[in-house]
């Protein structure tokens, strides 16, 4: 069983992943209306990691003994800018994710709770993916500009990620 300090925590961060998962799923219906099916696809496959991130925590609560709490996901926003200003509001989420990651890792040592402590590496390593492949998108963006061209092309790449494909999955 996980300390109540934890087990808090931890529910949480569930919270933060499905919000996560949401905020994805609504970038993907955003660029569909937009004519964007590839970058559509690419924050769908983020909607499906988000869900398997949420359930890898859920899955560890039930085999401590702990009790998952699923609380209520706020709204999202539903409209952006640009391609560029979508990536850069996932960037600055995943910054905020990485940061409670963290803080779950302190909590798990302070507590001397180590095989909590072993599952969060895993989501240390998966925020380090995160934050690189969204930054490489936004790298992109900023050099393509409005070159309707390249937004086709790149958008053509985003088209072909399967959560196979993405080295971020794997567990
Ligand atoms: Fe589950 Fe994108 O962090």
């Amino acid at each position: 069983m996980l300390s109540k300090k934890l087990e808090d925590a931890i529910n949480k961060q569930i919270n933060v992943e499905l919000w996560s998962a949401y905020l994805y799923l609504s970038m993907s219906t955003h660029f569909s209306t937009k004519g964007l099916p590839g970058f559509a696809n690419w924050f769908e496959k983020q909607f499906e990691e988000e869900q398997q991130h949420a359930m890898k925590f859920m899955n560890y609560m039930v085999a401590k003994g702990s009790k998952v709490e699923l609380k209520p996901i706020d709204k999202v926003a539903t409209s952006w800018e640009s391609a560029l200003s979508a990536f850069e509001d996932s960037l600055a989420h995943e910054k905020v994710v990485t940061a409670n990651i963290n803080n779950l890792v302190a909590i798990a040592r302070e507590e001397k709770d180590y095989a909590t402590d072993n599952v969060l590496q895993w989501f240390v390593s998966e925020q380090v993916e995160e934050e690189e492949s969204v930054q490489g998108i936004i790298d992109a963006l900023n050099l393509i500009g409005n070159q309707g061209h390249a937004i086709y092309m790149l958008d053509k790449e985003l088209g072909q990620r399967t959560l196979e494909s993405d080295p971020a999955s794997a567990t």
